[in-house]
């Protein structure tokens, strides 16, 4: 049996977005909306595993409408494809506990992430941090998903998925009841690195907020941060081999090209040899030009809070007519009476 193509993903609420997001995420959500069905979830269950999100309600829920704002403003048509958060649809959570049981401790504990997150002291981690995994493939499963965008660090929390739909339709005697979900990796053509430091990836939580565009950054913002951008002192190389060794350079060309939708090579042929205040001012052009429509959008967007509650719900409910359903299969198939 083969499963209608469906695309689902997700990102957590913590924190604001950045440039990197947009380029490394969300930029091949919205053409993935031109070949597939998709779904796209803002996983607030996830943000409570650790303390990012956890105990903070208020900023939790902004940082949902955050996450919200920033799909829709990026393109994403919540007409077309539902936009909800996690905890609205209870199925998660549901099909996520019969997942628990279906996975295996040793699969968890090969898990890199957890070892990363849960750093020296695993005991103080939440039990929720540990089986994070599980529910993520819940997420992906309960719509029989069957494509999942997502970044290279979430490969192997994937590959889980597909183990523990193989388990679950061999232990239940349900053959291809669940599709075993394939990754579309993204963002690995645009790597986004950290504007002060050309090794380490843009990130959320970097203390700098000069290594980042934010989405929520306004055009005077975008373009100082730009002109701020560590470089080195080298011109613009004429060819990539000129690009060893030199993590900035190469990370504001990515840029440069992701933005404008052009090759590395044709955008070191533009500026070869040229000095970077000259690359820069253009890059900042370019950024605003790009970015600041979203940017503008977004703020447009969380300036009626009830509106993106709105489109969450309805969302949601969209969501849960077809995870309900798949629900109610899994259960006469693991033998509870309903
Ligand atoms: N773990 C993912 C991340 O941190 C977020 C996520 C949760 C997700 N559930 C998902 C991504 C389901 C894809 C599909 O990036």
């Amino acid at each position: 049996m083969t499963h209608k193509p469906l695309v689902l993903s997700g990102m957590q609420p913590t924190n604001t977005l950045h440039l990197g997001n947009y380029l490394g995420a969300l930029k091949n959500w919205v053409r993935m909306q031109e070949e597939m069905p998709c779904f796209f979830c803002v996983v607030d269950m996830h943000a409570i595993t650790a303390d990012a999100g956890y105990g903070k309600p208020a900023e939790l829920a902004q940082s949902t409408r955050e996450v919200a704002a920033a799909y829709i403003a990026a393109g994403v048509d919540p007409k077309r494809t539902p936009i909800f958060n996690q905890g609205q649809v209870p199925e998660h959570a549901e099909l996520s506990w019969i997942f628990n049981c279906v996975a295996r401790l040793g699969w968890l504990d090969r898990m890199t992430q957890f070892k990363e997150k849960s750093g020296k002291h695993k005991e103080r981690s939440s039990v929720g941090l540990y089986t994070y995994p599980v529910l993520m493939a819940a997420d992906i499963l309960i719509y029989k998903a069957t494509h999942v965008p997502v970044g290279e660090d979430q490969k192997q929390h994937l590959e889980l998925s597909r183990d523990i739909a193989q388990k679950f339709n061999n232990d239940f005697n349900a053959p291809d009841f669940f599709p075993l979900p394939e990754p579309v990796i993204t963002g690995t053509a645009t790597r986004v690195m950290s504007l002060r430091d050309g090794a380490k990836k843009m990130s959320k939580s970097d203390e700098s907020d000069n290594s980042r565009i934010n989405l929520t950054d306004d055009a005077a913002a975008i373009a100082d941060k730009i002109r701020r951008a560590k470089t080195d002192p080298h011109p613009l190389p004429a060819g990539k081999d000129e690009l060893a060794g030199r993590p900035e350079a190469e990370n504001l060309i990515n840029i440069y090209a992701a933005l404008s939708d052009k090759s590395q090579d044709a955008v070191i042929g533009e500026f070869a040899g040229q000095q970077f205040s000259g690359f820069k001012s253009a890059l900042a052009d370019l950024t605003v030009a790009k970015i600041e429509p979203i940017t503008r959008e977004m703020r447009r967007l969380l300036a009626d809070p009830a509106e993106i509650d709105r489109i969450l719900k309805d969302g949601a409910r969209r969501a849960r007519e077809v995870a309900t359903p798949v629900m109610e299969e899994v259960k006469k198939k693991v033998g509870f009476i309903a």
